[in-house]
């Protein structure tokens, strides 16, 4: 008999070497999904696109050259929406002399960003590549707002740039109703009205093409108890003014906004697969509606944790595996694009929330430096755009799927293949159980394949890790914006490739 002690470790061990062997179809099946290269884009909110961008005299350098490292990989730039709930009270000025000017309550709440032309300045840090989706305001309730803004898009980005890619009415509207410019009854209809009425006189007096804008935008969830869906919209005719570009919701799953949704947000919560697609799942429908029409459907917001995010959840590596679970899964259920929302606490927005002013807690780098976050340096979740940058790849034909792995396998393995064209060229594993001491947790996945290079996104200290000079990809920590390290490509071994708890790898086929 051996005594109990062994046993456990023999048990142990014996899970360490969990082995999986997916299969994997050759050619793409019909449920996959096309791939954007831009899958993985930004929206920041709008004001606080110069702290991200800086000016002409002023350029953020960080910036540039994280982007820089996207754009290495996949060819072009994410696309960038500037926007968010500050432009709802944004007003453009054409002779004002700065770029931006808040006007702010004393504890640092935001009444008014007034832009002028230097603004725009912001976006040159920006490769050309990147696409602007340009959000004017609708909450106020005054179209001149919104003819102004758009002017002023068209002068200083012009659509002759191919950089003007849509334009966005306000931010949220289904929460339009707990404000003061709507009446409490604010609906469904009303704002599809709206959109139609402000689409079409917009499109007429500014001389925009057809289909430029985006339409939806909504808040919540698309439940049953929804206000505002992009189904609901299509059904009231948000099509018939032929203004409709394409289609867009914002995702928050969790929310330091209040205590009791804030209690519900821990990193366990956070990095946990079921958890993603579960979520995720809840937009099919609205999906599917856009795709009816021959539209995309895009999530034009969302991070983890809204109101900002949240310390020890948000900001270290754990963040960077939800990142890349989130976007591969999003790209497999038909989501173009995924514009991750970057930004600082916004003290209007909501009385009782946990953050206080400083950078968030989600964001992927910190452009300045700041009282929070000591000196501008990337998140250590920033890896996790060059995990998808290399698995997205460089061309506009790549399809992707999530493989099913069997009820044998661990929960909290995620799978993904890519396609270009007919053939298999990448596969995505995720291990999103955090890391521990036995390894338990550690997959083994033998692909059957022979010849393949794996690159690794790791980090010394597991989901818990938040210094950026620890979470690496390939090898290499991007901290500064550029690589520090030597490259580590691996090979497979007889096949399989080995993914600890709160890691991934992109193996890539020759
Ligand atoms: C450019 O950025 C610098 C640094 O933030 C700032 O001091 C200056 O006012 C900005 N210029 C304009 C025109 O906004
Ligand atoms: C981007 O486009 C502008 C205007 O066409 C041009 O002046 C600039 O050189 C371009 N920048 C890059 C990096 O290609
Ligand atoms: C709408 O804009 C006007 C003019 O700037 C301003 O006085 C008013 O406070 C704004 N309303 C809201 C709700 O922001
Ligand atoms: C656009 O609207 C403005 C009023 O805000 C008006 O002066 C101008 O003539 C209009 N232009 C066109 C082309 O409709
Ligand atoms: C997320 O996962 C945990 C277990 O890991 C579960 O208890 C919880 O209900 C899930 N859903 C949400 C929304 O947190
Ligand atoms: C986050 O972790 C640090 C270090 O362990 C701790 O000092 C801090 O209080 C934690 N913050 C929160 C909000 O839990």
């Amino acid at each position: 008999m051996f005594p109990a002690s062994l046993l456990l470790l023999l048990a142990a061990s014996a899970t360490a070497q969990t082995t999986v062997t997916p299969s994997i179809p050759h050619s793409p099946p019909s449920t996959a999904s096309k791939l954007d290269r831009r899958v993985a884009s930004l929206s920041i909110e709008f004001s606080y696109l110069p702290s991200f961008g800086g000016n002409n005299s002023a350029p953020n350098e960080l910036t540039r050259s994280l982007i820089q490292r996207i754009v290495d990989r996949t060819g072009v730039g994410p696309d960038l929406r500037p926007g968010g709930i500050t432009v709802d009270s944004s007003v453009y000025d054409p002779s004002a002399k700065l770029g931006l000017q808040l006007v702010t309550s004393p504890t640092g709440g935001i009444y008014k960003t007034i832009f002028g032309p230097a603004y725009f300045e912001a976006l040159n840090v920006f490769p050309n590549s990147t696409r602007v989706t340009w959000s004017v305001n609708l909450g106020n309730n005054t179209v001149g707002f919104a003819q102004a803004g758009i002017k002023a898009a068209l002068e200083h980005i012009g659509l002759k740039s191919g950089r003007l890619f849509a334009f966005e009415l306000g931010n949220e509207a289904d929460h339009y109703s707990w404000g003061t410019t709507r009446p409490s009854t604010w609906a469904s209809a009303d704002y599809t009205s709206q959109f139609l009425g402000w689409t079409s006189y917009l499109s007429r007096n500014l001389s925009i093409p057809q289909h430029m804008f985006v339409a939806g935008g909504f808040a919540e969830d698309p439940t049953s108890a929804a206000p505002m869906t992009t189904r609901s919209i299509i059904a009231e005719g948000a099509e018939s003014a032929n203004t409709v570009k394409l289609y867009a919701q914002h995702t928050y799953q969790y929310s330091t906004c209040d205590p009791p949704r804030d209690a519900i947000a821990t990193l366990e919560h956070l990095v946990d697969h079921r958890n993603i697609t579960a979520y995720l799942d809840l937009w099919r429908p609205q999906i599917a509606a856009a795709h009816e029409l021959g539209r995309e459907f895009t999530v034009g917001e969302y991070n983890s944790v809204s109101c900002s995010g949240k310390q020890n959840v948000t900001d270290g590596f754990g963040q960077a595996m939800w990142l890349a679970d989130t976007i591969l899964y999003g790209a497999s259920i038909g989501i173009a694009r995924l514009h991750l929302h970057q930004g600082a606490t916004l003290v209007f927005q909501s009385s009782n929330q946990a953050n206080g002013p400083g950078f968030s807690w989600y964001d992927l780098w910190y452009p300045t430096e700041s009282e929070r976050y000591g000196a501008a340096r990337a998140a250590p979740s920033f890896v996790a755009y060059l995990l998808l940058a290399e698995a997205v790849g460089r061309t506009d034909t790549a399809r992707i799927a999530l493989l099913d792995l069997g009820s044998a396998a661990p929960e909290q393995l995620a799978a993904y293949a890519i396609w270009e064209g007919p053939a298999l060229r990448r596969v995505v594993l995720l291990n999103m159980a955090p890391r521990t001491d036995a390894g338990s947790e550690t997959a083994v996945v033998d692909l059957k394949i022979k010849t393949a290079t794996v690159k690794r996104m790791t980090s010394a200290g597991g989901l818990e890790e938040k210094d950026s000079t620890k979470t690496t990809w390939a090898g290499q920590s991007f901290a500064q914006g550029v690589a520090v390290g030597k490259e580590v490509v691996e090979k497979l071994e007889d096949g399989k490739v080995t993914v600890r708890g709160a890691e991934g790898v992109v193996v890539f086929l020759h």
